[in-house]
């Protein structure tokens, strides 16, 4: 168990401690900036709990197979360079004028969010252009606070190019902003030499330890603040340490051993605004407390069955445990219905894949959104394929995926999938 999730202020990062190697002692980083590295960090779900979590009841969430990857190309041209081919963003600042920046308001970075003037003085660095939209400038922010914060450690700012890139829709509650986040601090963190490189020789995948997790966990954390203002920490947390996490009230934790479900994720592509799903429901709340307080009780309820039911299944998985969990994921849906974050496209969603014998909910804020699928391990792969094309015909986007995957990873190059590579390094 660990906690990630922090109020404002309250437990964030300490300066981190500096690297024992000479690369600190010195301020040049040596051997590690000629070195391209390669991170990923995962999206997540919601399994169940959302709408019920805002009023302090349990909720799941899951590390999604669907990641961000982010490459790190150390150099000498004294510039740093961040690409986003997604959002189709490119720009390089020079580094003589950020070391030439007064960054000692960053001196506290890591402990409390940034003021609104030192947010301005962010703003004045990266330097935007009148037409940048808002999705730009909190990717473009977020980069340069972190960049900034980390490296200021070192004697001179590192030279380098990033580029990340996505399997993730952005903007569709599936954590995207986070799994930014939690890649640009791991990879800033390595390069400085605040943790090592896990990445051992021969090896596909490294990951960090514990203690190295929580540093980058704290990192994203700050930087997710600048992206969403006052996040819960659940995103980042799922992101770091990947798996399953229970969270209540700012308290995370990681389940052992979750069972590792084949999910759909369906994305309805029909917009909503998490904040007045949120209100809506709080309204309820107050207009009919006898009938919404009992919901909520019951979902916190379905949440913790689940759980029970995980750490069975970690013992030894039956086709009996599969039905219960479609169970769970149908009172669910019936409860997030009544408390009114259902949907039209939703309900379609429900039915469409219930004509083929499987069970959903949405996740997330609902009224509209994504949903998922429970995909039982004795389906044959025809009945999967035929409920992808149907709901491919309603017009969702539709990814066959896992749940519980990983946590942020470095990788050598020839592991990751030439897709991948070819989005990361065909710029
Ligand atoms: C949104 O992904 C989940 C909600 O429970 C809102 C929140 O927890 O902040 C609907």
């Amino acid at each position: 168990p660990h906690s990630g999730a922090r109020a404002p202020g309250d437990g964030a990062p300490e300066r981190p401690r500096l690297g024992s190697g000479g690369a600190v002692a010195t301020g040049f980083p040596g051997a590690m900036l000629s070195e391209v590295l390669l991170v990923s960090a995962p999206g997540k779900v919601i399994l169940h709990g959302e709408h019920a979590v805002v009023h302090g009841k349990v909720a799941l969430a899951v590390a999604l197979n669907l990641r961000t990857f982010l490459r790190l190309q150390p150099h000498s041209y004294g510039k740093v360079g961040l690409n986003l081919p997604n959002l189709g963003i490119k720009r390089a600042w020079d580094m003589a004028r950020l070391q030439l920046l007064d960054t000692s308001f960053l001196e506290r970075a890591g402990n409390t969010a940034l003021t609104p003037e030192q947010v301005e003085k962010l703003k004045e660095a990266a330097g935007f252009p009148e037409d940048c939209t808002d999705h730009e400038r909190l990717a473009v922010l977020a980069f340069l606070y972190l960049y900034l914060s980390i490296c200021r450690s070192q004697r001179a700012l590192p030279s380098l190019d990033i580029t990340v890139w996505s399997e993730l829709p952005p903007g569709a509650g599936l954590g995207s902003s986070a799994a930014y986040s939690v890649c640009l601090a791991a990879a800033f963190l390595t390069v400085c030499e605040e943790i090592p490189n896990p990445l051992k020789d021969g090896e596909a995948t490294g990951r960090w330890t514990a203690e190295n997790l929580e540093l980058i966990n704290k990192w994203a954390f700050q930087g997710e603040r600048m992206i969403h203002g006052n996040p819960s920490g659940v995103d980042n947390a799922v992101s770091t340490w990947g798996g399953a996490l229970r969270y209540q009230q700012g308290k995370i934790s990681s389940l052992k051993r979750p069972p590792a479900l084949q999910i759909l994720l369906i994305n309805t592509k029909v917009p909503r605004s998490t904040k007045a799903l949120v209100a809506g429901v709080r309204s309820r709340l107050l207009k009919f407390p006898e009938i919404v307080a009992p919901l909520l009780t019951s979902i916190d309820a379905i949440s913790l069955e689940c759980e029970r039911v995980f750490g069975e299944m970690a013992a030894a998985p039956t086709p009996e445990h599969y039905l219960v969990l479609e169970e769970l994921i149908d009172m669910n849906q019936h409860h997030l219905n009544a408390l009114g974050v259902g949907h039209a496209s939703l309900d379609q969603l429900c039915q469409v894949t219930m004509a083929h014998g499987l069970h959903s909910k949405l996740t997330g804020a609902g009224g509209g959104g994504c949903g998922i699928t429970l995909l039982r391990p004795d389906l044959e792969r025809p009945e999967v394929e035929a409920t992808k094309q149907a709901l491919t015909n309603c017009g969702f986007d539709c990814w066959e995926t896992s749940i519980g995957a990983p946590g942020v990873s470095m990788h050598a190059a020839a592991s990751l999938d030439a897709p991948v590579r070819q989005a990361l390094d065909g710029l």
